[in-house]
């Protein structure tokens, strides 16, 4: 049998990277786009030691044109749709061009598949975020969308974008609704990352202290090796379908830093509200973490949990990572690291 081909957008990025690795392991081709500019941004594929495995291709995927090439340089069974301006907060400050990469360039792919005589599978990387300001529990498929930022909107419309272009035209399109997930591979702007690589400076006198926003938000944390088999997964079943990819625990952002704190064997102690609300090493009455204002969001998403039932039992999918082994995985990476 010849060897499948994927082609995975955003392959420099954390998921790009781990699903790259999960991809050769099955034996597929695979093609990844890489907006390389002017920096070498390929340090995940290194870490995983699979740079030399992967075939790049430098292109920004909100050019059309560059898509189409692809599709006519090579014979692809599967398109993993991952690159996106990933960062919420940013999409505050830079909406048009978050929704131009995010809500866009998913409908160029759409339109480009539609027009192919061969059939190609596409995964749309769909996000807990669009559940924003939700009113239920623990959120699943049937969730209704309340987006809470620029990220979250334009991550909604190439959603409903999938489901209309797969009821219209037949296309093998799925999106897989993802909750956080994190790993050493994770880019150091988000959370937990921030906290992690923070705390090992600080315990090797790279770094003072760490400045954060609201350590009340919770998020559903697993980890981003799990969660792209899930991705996977959902191109191999006969009937395209959305799943939610969760893991159905929640932890709030301080009770990261607190399990974190312990990994380190830090003797710590919150003290304060609200802004003025610091973590102090108790041994050399140093603060580690305090609060700045410029943290915070216009709007907040406040607490995500996925019900992922559905992947489980038509997928046979379930996280493998608990809380804690995330938690100690990123802490060791980032000591041994730094
Ligand atoms: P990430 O680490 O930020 O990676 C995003 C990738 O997209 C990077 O390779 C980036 O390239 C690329 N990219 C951005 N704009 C591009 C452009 N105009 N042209 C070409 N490439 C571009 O994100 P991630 O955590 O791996 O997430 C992967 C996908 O899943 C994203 O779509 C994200 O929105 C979604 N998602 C993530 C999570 C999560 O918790 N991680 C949860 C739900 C959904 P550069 O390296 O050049 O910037
Ligand atoms: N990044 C960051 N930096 N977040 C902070 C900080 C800070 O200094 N302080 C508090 N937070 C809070 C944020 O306000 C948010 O409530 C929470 O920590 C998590 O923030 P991020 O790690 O930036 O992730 P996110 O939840 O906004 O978005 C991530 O998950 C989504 C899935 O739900 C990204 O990976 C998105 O691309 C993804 O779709």
């Amino acid at each position: 049998m010849p060897k499948k081909i994927a082609l995975i957008t955003g392959i420099s990025g954390q998921d790009g990277a781990y699903l790259a690795k999960f991809l050769l392991k099955k034996n597929y081709i695979v093609i990844g786009t890489d907006r390389r500019s002017a920096r070498s941004n390929n340090w995940r594929l290194i870490e995983l030691k699979i740079d030399e495995k992967v075939i790049t291709v430098d292109l920004d995927v909100t050019e059309i044109n560059n898509l189409i090439r692809i599709f006519q340089k090579y014979q692809i069974d599967e398109v993993y749709n991952l690159a996106a301006q990933s960062f919420v907060k940013s999409s505050f400050e830079n909406p048009i061009q978050t929704s131009i990469v995010n809500a866009i360039t998913p409908l160029s792919f759409l339109e480009i598949i539609r027009c192919q005589k061969r059939k190609i599978k596409f995964y749309q990387a769909s996000t807990s975020e669009m559940f924003g300001k939700h009113m239920v529990k623990k959120q699943n498929e049937n969730t209704n969308f309340y987006p809470q930022s620029p990220y979250a909107t334009s991550k909604t419309f190439a959603h409903y974008s999938i489901r209309n272009y797969r009821e219209a035209y037949k296309i093998f399109a799925v999106s897989g609704i993802l909750f956080n997930h994190e790993s050493p591979l994770r880019g150091e702007e988000f959370i937990t990352r921030k906290i992690t690589i923070g705390l090992a400076k600080i315990m090797l006198g790279k770094q003072n202290k760490i400045k954060l926003g609201n350590i009340y938000a919770k998020r559903d944390w697993g980890f981003a090796g799990d969660y792209v088999e899930a991705m996977w997964k959902m191109l191999q079943t006969k009937k395209p379908k959305d799943y939610v990819i969760a893991t159905g625990q929640n932890h709030s952002v301080k009770e990261f830093i607190n399990e974190a704190t312990k990994i380190l064997k830090l003797k710590t102690i919150w003290v304060g509200k609200g802004l003025n609300e610091k973590l102090i090493n108790t041994d050399n009455k140093k603060i580690i973490i305090e609060i700045d204002k410029k943290y915070f969001r216009p709007t907040e998403v406040d607490s995500l949990k996925g019900d992922y039932s559905k992947a489980k039992k038509e997928l046979n999918w379930k996280p493998k990572t608990k809380f804690k082994n995330l938690v100690r995985m990123m802490v060791e990476a980032d000591l041994e690291r730094n």
